[in-house]
């Protein structure tokens, strides 16, 4: 197995590009199904979650073809399949975004249930209440969802419950084909949600407000393919901030091709934490904190801060000089990053969704297991100021949505290592 090897003390200095956001392209890519022909997308991150994006379009019936590793040329003129399997549902979630394109442009979808999650109940009860709504019909079967617009897709007012991303980003794709006016109420705000309304607009659709809790969206009869260029990833952007907030050296570091104000509540929660960041152009130079000072934070909707960026700025307050109280309002689970950062010396105790984080001196090197996504990219990250050496198993969660993440530490002067070794578990 591969773990990544990180040997802790070593300055940060120069500019690290990030790449295409992995939350828009993958919705993107989805979004390709509702103009039948060759799409390019530009800027695409070259990670696992993509791949599998791919091959949930290709056992449709699209074609991929890769340019410069980074541009995807899809071409969905012969998809004649409106089924996502579960092999591939089950390795990513994020495949479910293809039951509104599938519905918008065939009126089906059959889409396996991904794991604990029960039609009705939570997870994609949204997704499924509001395209019950524009009048899809749901049926289970064999750990299938099946869907279908017999009658067509009709516009309607929709009001989420919470703006989930996922299910705003289902409910425009199936609109932008319905017939009349859809209204989505409390929608969710995401800077990917924007891009994916963007290029539905490029394509022909029409939706105004994307950005806003209210989306209109007057549906058309066809929409045509195009050539976009994804965002940058605001995530892998704020995680390269935090490591610069903690290890750069006296020039600072740079971290450029994303959108400032995309991560505007992160970087106002670091200023208050001390951490010194000027914007530029496309990004901003960082420099390292030279006393952290605690930090309350609670993850919500965009604009709030971002549960995507929860462990990585947990890492920063576990070094603080005093308590910080970190809350997790969007994901249950995603605390079981914190007793891996216990195991490197934090001191931090978990109460529900809140964690207490009472600063430490100094992390020191040791065993870790990447719990998640970004967990195991925070993990990395700690390894940096660490004292000696950390190795971070389980990195095919960080292989999901951190394109050469080693590479790119490395370009910045940390001593990091990608190293196979034998599984422990083995006999
Ligand atoms: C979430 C994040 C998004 C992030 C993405 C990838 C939020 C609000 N969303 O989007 O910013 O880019 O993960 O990490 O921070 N829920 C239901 N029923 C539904 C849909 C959602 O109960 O039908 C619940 C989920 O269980 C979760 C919350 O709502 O607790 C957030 O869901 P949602 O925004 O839909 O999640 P993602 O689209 O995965």
């Amino acid at each position: 197995m591969d773990i990544i090897r990180v040997f802790g003390g070593h300055d940060l200095a120069g500019c690290v590009h990030v790449s295409g956001a992995k939350n828009s392209a993958l919705k993107l890519m989805a979004a390709t199904l509702l103009a039948p022909g060759v799409t390019t997308l530009e800027n695409v991150p070259n990670i696992s979650d993509v791949h599998v994006m791919g091959k949930v379009l290709k056992r449709m019936g699209a074609t991929i073809e890769v340019r410069d590793e980074h541009t995807l040329v899809i071409d969905t003129s012969a998809v004649a399949s409106w089924e996502a399997p579960y092999e591939l549902v089950a390795k990513m979630r994020a495949s479910t975004a293809v039951m509104g394109p599938l519905l918008g442009r065939f009126g089906k979808a059959k889409i396996a249930m991904p794991g604990g999650c029960n039609l009705g109940a939570r997870k994609i009860d949204m997704h499924i209440l509001g395209l019950e709504a524009l009048g899809v019909s749901f049926d289970t079967d064999h750990g299938y969802i099946y869907a279908s617009a017999e009658n067509g897709l009709t516009g309607t007012t929709v009001t989420l419950e919470f703006a989930s991303v996922g299910a705003t980003e289902n409910l425009i794709m199936a609109a932008v084909r319905a017939a009349g006016t859809t209204v989505i109420d409390n929608a969710a705000r995401e800077p990917e949600i924007v891009d994916l309304a963007n290029m539905l607009n490029e394509m022909g659709a029409k939706i105004e407000g994307a950005g806003t809790p209210v989306v209109t969206i007057e549906g058309v009869d066809e929409l045509h393919p195009v050539a976009h260029r994804v965002i940058g990833d605001r995530i892998e952007a704020g995680t390269f901030i935090v490591a610069g907030a903690l290890a750069a050296a006296e020039e600072g570091v740079e971290v450029a091709g994303f959108t400032p104000h995309h991560l505007g509540m992160v970087l106002k929660k670091l200023e208050l934490m001390g951490v010194p960041i000027e914007r530029i152009e496309d990004g901003v130079r960082v420099h390292r904190a030279q006393s952290l000072r605690p930090v309350d934070i609670q993850t919500l909707p965009f604009p709030g801060f971002p549960t995507d960026m929860q462990a990585q700025v947990m890492v920063l307050s576990a070094l603080a000089h005093g308590s910080s109280v970190i809350t997790e309002n969007i994901f249950e689970n995603r605390f079981m990053f914190a007793s891996e950062l216990q195991r490197m010396g934090a001191n931090i105790r978990i109460e529900s969704h809140h964690a207490i984080v009472h600063g430490v001196d100094h992390f020191s090197g040791a065993q870790v297991v990447s719990p998640d996504l970004r967990g195991g990219a925070a993990l990395v990250v700690a390894g940096l100021v660490a004292e000696g050496e950390t190795d971070v198993s389980a990195i095919h969660h960080i292989d999901r949505g951190y394109e050469r993440f080693c590479d790119k530490l490395i370009g910045l002067g940390a001593r990091v290592e990608r190293v196979s070794v034998p599984d422990p578990t083995d006999d």
